[in-house]
């Protein structure tokens, strides 16, 4: 089969297509027939070797693959052969045209969603899903603000939101992002491009702020988010890309909290219950993975450039 292998930590062009053996089940695995694999920024920063997960050289990229299974080793029970599923992270990589995986590692796919679309739905959605309910707990009729809605993430966010009874404001950096993020459900979508555009998160929610942000860019937008809170206000800091001052004070006057996440951190009960609440939003049509660019897996340097370039618009996924 073929797989992207990375033989030493650099520039996307590191990453290279090869022939390799095809993978074999062992005791509880599965493996996963790759129809389409999800592109997430984490793959670029383990691919450049900046990220905390260092893997071990050679290797293949990626967590997120949806796919049909082909085979399972002894004492699987969880799926059978040939049934539609999405990983939640893979044993050998995502960006190949086979993925070993644990049992623990492949979900269903919903019958209403693509390849493509099952591709877009672990990393975001689960990572959106755990900031809103796990680590901020929002609750309906509570405002949120997406801060870079117009992304995987920002994507699943807006829609976790809105089918959850909470108000979003968004912001996108480009007019066709900002239009995504309207369609998705947001009341309010602005651009975090302009000059003091977070004065309107202000008007918008009658000078009170926001009782939750979902923070893509900490390390531009963490000291300025604290002063558009609400009192008992809590930021999730989902990613950020380096240093960034703040005022203690801003926290202070409102009781605000700044939580920290990283999802590979949740625990088996917890990711079990966002697998089960992802299913039953994607089986309502609440939750709609939104495919912004397919490239073909040779394309993995091409993909890892454009994730990382402004102008976001949902996910990008590689096809095999
Ligand atoms: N903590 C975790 O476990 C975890 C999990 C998943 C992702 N992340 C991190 O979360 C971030 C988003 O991931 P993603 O998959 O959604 O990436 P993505 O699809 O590449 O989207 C990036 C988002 O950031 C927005 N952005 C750009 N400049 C911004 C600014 N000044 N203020 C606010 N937002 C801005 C982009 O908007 P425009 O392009 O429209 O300007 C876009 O909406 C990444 O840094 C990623 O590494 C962390």
């Amino acid at each position: 089969m073929k797989a992207i292998r990375v033989r030493e930590f650099g520039p996307p062009e590191v990453m290279r297509i090869e022939e390799v053996p095809d993978l074999k089940p062992g005791p509880r695995q599965v493996v996963v027939r790759v129809k389409a694999a999800g592109v997430n920024p984490a793959d670029t920063y383990m691919r450049a070797g900046t990220y905390a997960r260092k893997p071990t050289l050679p290797y293949t990229p990626g967590m997120d693959a949806a796919g049909t299974v082909e085979a399972i080793g002894d004492g699987v029970t969880r799926v059978a052969v040939g049934v539609r599923v999405y990983t939640s992270g893979t044993v050998s990589g995502a960006y190949a045209e086979q993925a070993l995986c644990d049992e623990s590692q492949v979900h269903m796919l919903a019958r209403n969603l693509s390849f493509q679309q099952g591709a877009g739905v672990n990393v975001p959605y689960a990572t959106a899903y755990r900031a809103l309910f796990q680590r901020a707990h929002a609750v309906a009729a509570e405002t949120v603000l997406v801060h870079g809605a117009s992304g995987g993430v920002g994507i699943a966010g807006v829609q976790l939101a809105r089918a959850a009874g909470l108000n979003v404001i968004g912001t996108a950096g480009s007019a066709k992002g900002r239009e995504l993020v309207t369609q998705q459900g947001a009341t309010h979508v602005l651009d975090h491009g302009t000059p003091d555009y977070l004065d309107k998160v202000l008007s918008f929610t009658g000078g009170r702020g926001v009782d939750v942000i979902l923070e893509m860019l900490a390390n531009v937008n963490l000291g300025k988010d604290l002063k558009v809170l609400a009192p008992g206000g809590r930021v999730v800091v989902i990613g950020s890309r380096g240093r960034v001052e703040i005022d203690p004070r801003d926290t202070m006057q409102r009781d605000a909290a700044i939580l920290g996440m990283l999802l590979f951190n949740v625990t088996d009960r917890d990711s079990n219950s966002i697998h089960a609440a992802l299913a039953a939003g994607f089986e309502n049509g609440t939750l709609r993975p939104i495919v912004g660019k397919e490239l073909p897996l040779a394309e993995a340097p091409q993909a890892h450039k454009a994730v990382m370039a402004p102008g976001a618009y949902g996910k990008i996924v590689l096809v095999p």
